[in-house]
């Protein structure tokens, strides 16, 4: 099978690096690496989970290859992305003797790549890290761009760092081993192109949607390749989200509000918030008039099709108020001189950041959203 290959340039100073996507990515994983390895030795963070599936595979590449291997495994999910397991990451790679010019390989999901890339950043004041993403929405998102960082408890990701990773190996034949909710979370962030900024891929999706989450073939590996070359066109204008790299967030705000509301448990994914918090910007926007009915109503039926939550009460988020998703939205990193900043569209393909939207309207459409609850909940 074919690799695809996107180089990310970000400029400033900072080195290019590529991301490559195709089947059987970790068994070349040493002829790959040799390319951006200072010496013939590697740091693997992984975590449980993925220790058990995909480990061996990357550690015998490596071997094959003459790279000397040592490994940190962390426990797996969202719990654990915190200062106490970071802690332990970089415990474990300051004893087994990690030095500033070695590279830290995250063999994972968005937990173990961001936990790995911000000790990349901080270990040593600065080491390389490579990122061989294992869940659909680490290869399509979290591995490219450079945001690293854990949640504390007042929010997701609000300490971190932006780390720019030296080489991006997504193996499509990883997603194999993926629980079918995962795959579908990882799905919501494919979604998410298409309707910030690609009306194209957005209705290739709702014809080749299924197949990308099914088969390990041509329709996954053109759409995760689809999704990091608009990422990475976004990352190399923007690196830092001084701007257009907002848009990236299209449905994060009102996600992460039902993220914290669900304490950050495994009861809501990531991207299962993220297809909420769409389907929510997207009625916004309808209600303040910026877009049209029919193309909300698009969005919705296609996350719906596909199996995605497009209401917080199927995911058990029965009691969830307005005052209380205003309340951790008030949180969020891109609030400015005490403004939310909304990613609003005005159609699919469309999205627009605004600071304009009063609170108490966002408050109302929220009660209005969360009393409609869909027939099935
Ligand atoms: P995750 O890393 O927790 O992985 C989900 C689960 O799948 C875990 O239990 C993991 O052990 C398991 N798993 C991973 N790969 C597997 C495989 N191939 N087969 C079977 N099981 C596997 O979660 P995620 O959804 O990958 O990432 C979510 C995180 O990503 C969040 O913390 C979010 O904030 C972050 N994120 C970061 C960015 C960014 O730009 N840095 C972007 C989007 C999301
Ligand atoms: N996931 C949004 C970003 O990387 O900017």
């Amino acid at each position: 099978m074919s690799i695809e290959r996107i180089k990310v340039d970000v400029g400033r100073h900072r080195q290019p690096y590529d991301i490559l996507v195709g089947d059987g990515l970790i068994e070349n994983a040493a002829e790959h690496l040799s390319k951006v390895l200072k010496r013939r030795k590697a740091f693997i963070v992984t975590d449980e989970t993925v220790a058990g599936l995909h480990l061996e595979r990357l550690n015998t590449a490596f071997a094959a290859g003459g790279i000397e291997s040592h490994v940190t495994v962390m426990p797996a999910g969202e719990a654990n992305k915190d200062f106490a397991h970071l802690q332990q990451m970089t415990d474990s790679l300051l004893d087994a003797g990690a030095e500033r010019s070695d590279t830290l390989v995250a063999l994972g999901g968005g937990v173990i790549g961001d936990m790995t890339g911000f000790a990349a950043a901080i270990l040593r004041r600065g080491m390389d890290f490579v990122q061989v993403p294992t869940t659909l929405l680490a290869q399509v998102d979290s591995s490219v761009g450079g945001k690293t960082g854990i949640d504390t408890r007042q929010g997701k990701n609000l300490i971190g760092a932006f780390h720019q990773p030296r080489l991006v190996l997504a193996d499509t034949g990883v997603l194999d081993t993926l629980p079918r909710r995962e795959l579908l979370a990882g799905y919501a962030e494919v979604v998410k192109y298409g309707l910030l900024g690609d009306a194209v891929f957005f209705d290739w999706l709702t014809r080749r949607g299924a197949e990308v989450i099914e088969e390990n073939g041509r329709a996954r590996r053109q759409a995760i390749a689809t999704c990091c070359r608009f990422k990475a066109e976004v990352v190399a204008r923007d690196e830092t989200e001084t701007g257009e790299r907002a848009l990236l967030n299209l449905g994060h705000t009102f996600g992460h509000a039902l993220e914290a509301e669900a304490s950050f448990d495994a009861g809501l994914l990531h991207g299962e918030g993220v297809a909420i918090g769409m389907t929510m910007a997207f009625a916004l926007s309808v209600e303040l008039e910026m877009c049209l009915p029919d193309e909300a109503a698009w969005a919705r039926r296609h996350l719906d099709a596909i199996g995605l939550p497009t209401h917080p009460a199927q995911r058990g988020l029965k009691d969830v108020t307005a005052a209380a998703l205003m309340g951790h939205m008030a949180q969020d990193k891109k609030v400015k001189d005490g403004r939310i900043a909304f990613i609003l569209t005005h159609g699919i393909g469309e999205a627009f950041l605004t600071r304009d939207v009063e609170p108490a309207a966002v408050e109302a459409f929220l009660e209005g959203f969360l009393r409609d609850v869909p027939d099935a909940a």
